[in-house]
């Protein structure tokens, strides 16, 4: 069987691509990366700095000067890495709210962008990997060997993370969670650089009403039947 070296997978929040992502990974022993810890950190980072995020030359010169380094932690599924920036680990400090208040507006500027994706394609270009994000297939990774489009129901994307976050001992308002990621998804597919969009020649996958072996199954099957160009 030859699978597939590298495989592009984009999505929504909570649309179950990391875990989907990391648990392909496992099966197949390749590298998992999430992109979304680079525009996280950065985000983290930044608000630190007191850096506003209008100012988009300090910003990029921030991100070009910041080394994150990403290292696997296979014991926990949901964030199966901890996460480094100039040897402190802030693995949990960028999943707070305050982060995610903040992150698209990060996102959205080109030149961050820029830096950060010539970074994840150096990653990639060392082959068997899974690279996570949103614009993967269309903009990072354009010449992926497969691509998956991973989404779910707003609903159900806010009760993951509603459930993630009560697992973790934080308090949770289901409605609010809802209401910041509907914010989050406006900002990710409307903004002018790389935005959150299906490729072309992405395989489309709903994670609605399926366990996670039912996704990992319906995708294995068609990695397992994949023939190069
Ligand atoms: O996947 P996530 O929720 O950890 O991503 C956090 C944010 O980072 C998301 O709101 C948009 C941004 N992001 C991006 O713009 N491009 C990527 N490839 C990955 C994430």
């Amino acid at each position: 069987m030859s699978l597939p070296s590298i495989i592009a997978v984009d999505g929504p929040a909570g649309s179950g691509k990391s875990t989907i992502s990391h648990q392909l990974a496992e099966r197949y022993g390749y590298l998992f990366i999430d992109t979304g810890i680079f525009y996280r950190t950065m985000t983290l980072v930044a608000l630190r700095a007191g850096i506003p995020f209008s100012n988009t030359d300090a910003l990029t010169t921030l991100t070009e000067n910041t080394h994150i380094d990403i290292i696997s932690q296979n014991d926990d599924p949901t964030h199966p890495y901890a996460v480094f920036v100039e040897g402190e680990d802030v693995t949990n400090q960028i999943r707070t709210p305050q982060v995610e208040a903040s992150v698209s507006a990060l996102s959205a500027i080109g030149s961050v962008r820029a830096a950060l994706v010539e970074q994840q394609r150096r990653i990639a270009a060392k082959g068997n990997i899974i690279m996570a994000g949103r614009d993967i297939g269309t903009v990072v990774l354009p010449h992926a060997d497969v691509k998956l489009y991973i989404d779910a129901s707003i609903q159900e994307r806010a009760r993951r993370r509603f459930q993630e976050r009560v697992s973790q001992g934080q308090s949770a308002n289901l409605a609010e969670i809802e209401a910041a990621m509907v914010q989050r998804d406006r900002v990710d597919s409307e903004r002018e650089v790389s935005p959150l969009r299906q490729a072309k020649d992405a395989i489309y996958i709903s994670t609605d009403n399926k366990s996670i072996e039912q996704v990992l199954g319906e995708i294995g099957e068609k990695l397992e039947i994949w023939q190069p160009a």
